[in-house]
Formats: structure tokens, C-alpha cells, sequence
């Protein structure tokens, strides 16, 4: 796995030391609530079992940290489908970083590594219908909504409506240049 570098991140593969901190950023409440598979409360043991269980799923999972400083404050993770061509996308950030931009950046970066390096040609996400923030994150990185669907969303106990995402090669390239065009 690539170590991948923003203007403000970089994301380095997680690693087994992160295990700790990644059971405190992820255990709280208000990551957990909006995701599918993040358990609350969230234990080392169950973090140390996703974190082994990432090659056996095809998971690349990034720790995402702010440059010059060396703790993680979140994570993005591809889950690559068996015919290597498509992956779902998935990611969480600690409160204390919310709303300063750093998963749209984030997300960008890992995106142009999928359809890059990575020669991926479709990627999907799942959104809880009301988690705005992440609808956001999505939409600055290309991705389009192609409806509603209820997931199972184990962690959460049971099923729950969701805003079904996807970008292309295509899709990305054009939020890529909407935003460089935006920033003239
Ligand atoms: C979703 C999450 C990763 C967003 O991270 P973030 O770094 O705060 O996101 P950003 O700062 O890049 O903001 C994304 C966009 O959300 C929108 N946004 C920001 N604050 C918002 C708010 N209070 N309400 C609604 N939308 C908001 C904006 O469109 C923002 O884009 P902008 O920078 O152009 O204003 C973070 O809230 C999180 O970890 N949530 C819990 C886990 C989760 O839901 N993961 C995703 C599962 S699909």
C-alpha cells in the first residue's frame, strides 16, 4: 500500500500500533452512530479482529494524520470487490477534527489513488439517510447518488435507509476540474 500526501494529510497504511487509539477515536458515540460495522461500545479486541481480518477482505485501510505530527485521527478505508475493478469506500474522522475539511481531502486523495495506481473503474458508498457531512465528503470527490436502499447495518442493530453513492473514472475527473476551474 502507497503512503499518499495532501496539501494538509497523510495517509500511511494503518498499522498495529494504531490499534489503541483507533478503539478511543472510533469508540465515541458520535463516530460510531452513522456507520454500519463500527460497534459501540468498540473494544481493542474487536479493533485488533478488523485489523487482522484487512487482507483476508481486501481492505486497504489508510490512517489518516495531519502532517508533522505523527497520531492518527482517522481512518479511509477501499474494500476491493474479488475482480479487483470496483471497491466501496468507507471512513471516519475523531469529533475533535470534524468540519475542517480534512475527509474531503482525504477521500479526494485516496479516490484518484483508486482510479490512478489502483485501476479501479467504479467505487461505491453507502450514506445513512441524514449524515449530511458525509453526503459532502462525497460529492466534492465526484460521486453521484443513484437512489435509496435499506442496508443492513449490523452494528447498529438491524436494517437502515441509506443514500447509495457511486463514482466512475469520469465522474471524479469532472468534480476534479469543476473545482480547479472554481478556484481561478
Ligand atoms: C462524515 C465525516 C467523516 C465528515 O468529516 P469532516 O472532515 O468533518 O468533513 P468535511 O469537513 O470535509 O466536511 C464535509 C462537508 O460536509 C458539509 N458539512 C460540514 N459541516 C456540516 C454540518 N454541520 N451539517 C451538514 N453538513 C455539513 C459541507 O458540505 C462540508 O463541505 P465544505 O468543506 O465544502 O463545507 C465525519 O463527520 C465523521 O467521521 N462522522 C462519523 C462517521 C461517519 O459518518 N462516516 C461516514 C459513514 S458513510
Amino acid at each position: 500500500m502507497a503512503e499518499l500526501a495532501t496539501e494538509r494529510l497523510l495517509l500511511r497504511p494503518v498499522v498495529r500500533e494504531d490499534i489503541p487509539r483507533i478503539a478511543a477515536l472510533a469508540g465515541d458515540a458520535r463516530v460510531a452512530e452513522t456507520t454500519r460495522s463500527l460497534p459501540h461500545p468498540l473494544t481493542i479486541a474487536q479493533v485488533t479482529g478488523w485489523f487482522e481480518s484487512l487482507p483476508a477482505r481486501r481492505e486497504h485501510a489508510f490512517a489518516i494524520t495531519i502532517k508533522e505530527e505523527a497520531a492518527l485521527i482517522g481512518v479511509v478505508a477501499l474494500t476491493v470487490a474479488p475482480d479487483g475493478g470496483k471497491a466501496e469506500i468507507g471512513y471516519w474522522l475523531g469529533h475533535d477534527h470534524w468540519g475542517k475539511g480534512y475527509m474531503s481531502e482525504a477521500v479526494r486523495r485516496v479516490v484518484r489513488h483508486a482510479f490512478g495506481d489502483m485501476k479501479l473503474t467504479s467505487i461505491g458508498a453507502d450514506v445513512f439517510v441524514g449524515n449530511d457531512r458525509s453526503v459532502g465528503v462525497l460529492v466534492k470527490a465526484g460521486f453521484d447518488v443513484e437512489g435509496r436502499a435499506t442496508r443492513p447495518a449490523p452494528a447498529r442493530g438491524g436494517d437502515r435507509e441509506a443514500l447509495v453513492f457511486h463514482a466512475t473514472r469520469a465522474s471524479f475527473a469532472r468534480a476534479a476540474l469543476s473545482q480547479a476551474v472554481g478556484r481561478e
